[in-house]
């Protein structure tokens, strides 16, 4: 047994432990969410837009994911997934819809405000300092705190070992995988009441794609919902509680990850029958 509340667990794979009911984990944070009564946790309610004055990229475009969940998005490339997650974190302006964070409408708060709130982002691209030490990223990661971090941190060093390891080498040295845990570790800085993660597992082999889902898991397990985007559309659909597949901007599919894994129009689809 450890102390340490990512860790809880350890080697057990069982993927039925995010669904409601499952085991619960104490939270590593603050992160045990209270919604109000009837509103998701998190959603991104209906929303419209684009990028500065360019067309509208999301149409009416619905994501949400609950407390103790894991909700995935698929879809094909440019189907605006990112610019979902985008919008969901304030990075683009939604011209009709609303987000809502804990019964909160935060549609208008900066991205910078909506980190203070709960949320953690890791987006798809440039989401490290390649220049800076592993641990130099963390710490940029906890910039909000006025607290000692040192527990969060020695967490996330338990929750990816490697990142011990390597705490003073540059970035940009690690490979892909070590990379995306640099990146969520920084998320998980904040101590975060939901994370949101565009693509965890974009560029890495089916074994460390397997490696960092169960560490997602694992955080999901400590309290924290988890919104993800995937490329690897069967696997993420598995362990997804809900699930949504983006077309063009608007939600073609949505539902649990098994019903969606056993539709056949988003078999025939997206996952190649
Ligand atoms: N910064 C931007 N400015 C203008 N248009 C953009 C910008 N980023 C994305 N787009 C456009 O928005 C659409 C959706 O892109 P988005 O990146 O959200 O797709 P995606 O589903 O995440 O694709 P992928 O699977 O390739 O990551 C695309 O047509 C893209 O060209
Ligand atoms: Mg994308």
């Amino acid at each position: 047994m450890t102390d340490n509340p990512y860790r809880d667990d350890r080697g057990n794979n069982d993927r039925s432990i995010t669904k409601s009911g499952g085991g619960v984990a104490q939270p590593v944070t603050s992160g045990q969410s209270s919604p109000a009564p009837g509103t998701p946790f998190l959603i991104g309610d209906a929303m419209t837009g684009g990028y500065g004055k360019g067309p509208d990229i999301l149409h009416s475009c619905t994501i949400a994911v609950e407390p103790g969940e894991i909700a995935v998005i698929v879809g094909p490339n440019g189907a605006g997934k990112s610019t979902a997650m985008k919008a969901m974190f304030g990075m683009l302006d939604v011209r009709s819809g609303r987000v809502m964070l804990d019964g909160e409408d935060i549609t208008a708060l900066s991205p910078q405000q909506r980190v203070v709130k709960g949320m953690g982002f890791v987006p798809q691209t440039h989401n490290i300092f390649t220049s800076m030490t592993v641990e130099e990223n963390l710490e940029m990661g906890a910039f909000i705190r006025r607290d000692d971090f040192r527990d969060t941190m020695a967490q996330i060093y338990d929750l990816f070992p490697i990142l011990k390891e390597k705490r003073l080498q540059p970035a940009g040295e690690l490979s892909g995988g070590q990379r995306q845990q640099v990146a969520v570790g920084r998320a998980l800085m904040t101590k975060p009441k939901v994370l949101m993660l565009d693509e965890p597992t974009a560029g890495v082999s089916p074994i460390v794609m397997d490696e960092l889902f169960d560490r997602i898991i694992e955080v999901a397990r400590t309290g924290i919902p988890i919104l993800m985007v995937e490329q690897n559309a069967r696997q993420a659909l598995e362990i997804a509680d809900k699930a949504y597949v983006l077309v063009q901007g608007a939600n073609a599919h949505t539902g649990t990850g098994k019903e969606l894994l056993a539709n056949p129009e988003v078999r025939r689809s997206f996952l190649g029958g």
